[in-house]
């Protein structure tokens, strides 16, 4: 395995021929033309469809990296160490690994987040979003035309406490932009009534969760709509497949709030097959920490991804102190 322990800088070439620019982050180099991204490194090469590399990349500068591994596809990806990130290739994959063809840069993450931000900002045509579903977006594909800096910058929402309290996120409505998506036009859209005791208005809140996913413009994209301490609620709305393949680097609940979605489990470092697990209404899963999955959801669903944002447990379970599934069964 080659690590890079140069402090990786980047820098960004004039464009090429399709009107696109290559970009360089320490020893990688990027470079995309009309259908293809093309990741180069000093022992290997690799080509992903521009589509999904954009897909991939617009998730991981929106969620500063993410937890654990954010792996593009089974070849390259990005392991967030909180203050640095890992940018490698074939460090997850069996073959790459035996082969010694793997290669790994350590970035500093604003270098990073500046690096791929300015990718995915000159890679992204007008009419294409990368967090909209295939059916609701334009073409990546062609000669550079246009951009589409308003969909690749859009608000995150992070709620401090819950959404709709106030300060807070506010809820969605046609008003501000947020009209109900084709695929949930059957959703309610009804508000509950909170009658708070006088001085406890600002305390007590309410909203209907449902109705807020069926206003979600994006896809594959958790969202923190309510805190308690280190317990982050992250609902999503789901369409066609995860962009990513996730490597966990805590455990994750999985709480199936309508729908269907199948997931494709994979051991997070070799990317062994491990389990298939189809997701009904209703259904609750736990995704240990050990492993990497992606989803494929066939008709727009709502997704509750729970997570636990200690800083402290990816330390705690690979020193073997927590084990990597959150219960004994
Ligand atoms: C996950 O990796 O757990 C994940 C990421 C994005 C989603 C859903 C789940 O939209
Ligand atoms: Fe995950």
């Amino acid at each position: 395995m080659t690590i890079a322990d140069t402090a990786a800088r980047s820098e960004a070439d004039e464009p090429n021929e399709f009107g696109y620019r290559s970009f360089s982050l320490g020893q990688f180099h990027f470079s995309r033309d009309e259908y293809f991204a093309y990741i180069n490194w000093p022992a290997g090469r690799h080509v992903m469809s521009v589509d999904a590399f954009l897909r991939a990349l617009q998730r991981d500068v929106a969620w500063e990296f993410f937890y654990g591994i954010v792996n593009f596809d089974g070849v390259v990806g990005t392991m967030n160490h909180y203050g640095t990130v890992d940018l490698f290739a074939g460090r997850y994959n069996d073959a790459y690994r035996k082969a010694e063809l793997d290669h790994v840069e350590t970035v500093e993450s604003p270098v990073i987040k500046d690096a791929f931000t300015a990718i995915l900002s000159d890679w992204t045509n007008e009419g294409f979003d990368p967090f909209a579903s295939p059916e609701e977006t334009g073409s990546a594909f062609g000669p550079k035309h246009g951009d589409n800096d308003d969909a690749i910058n859009r608000h995150r929402v992070i709620a401090n406490r819950m959404v709709s309290l106030p300060g807070d996120e506010p809820l969605r409505s046609d008003e501000n932009g947020h009209p109900v998506n084709r695929m949930f036009a059957d959703v309610g859209q009804d508000e509950p009534e909170v009658y708070a005791e006088p001085g406890f208005e600002a305390e007590v809140g309410s909203f209907n969760l449902f109705a807020y996913l069926s206003r979600s413009q994006v896809t594959w994209n958790p969202s923190v709509v309510s805190v308690c301490r280190e317990s982050l609620y992250c609902p999503t709305t789901e369409e066609y497949i995860l962009p990513i393949i996730h490597g966990n680097d805590r455990a994750e609940w999985f709480v199936q709030l309508s729908d269907e979605i199948i997931w494709d489990v994979e051991d997070r470092d070799t990317g062994r097959k491990r389990a298939k697990v189809i997701m009904k209404a209703g259904d609750v899963a736990a995704m240990p920490s050990d492993i990497r999955h992606q989803g494929y959801s066939p008709k727009r669903s709502m997704l509750l991804v729970w997570e636990n944002a200690s800083a402290k447990i990816p330390e705690l379970i690979s020193s073997g102190q927590f084990p990597p599934q959150p219960g004994e069964l």
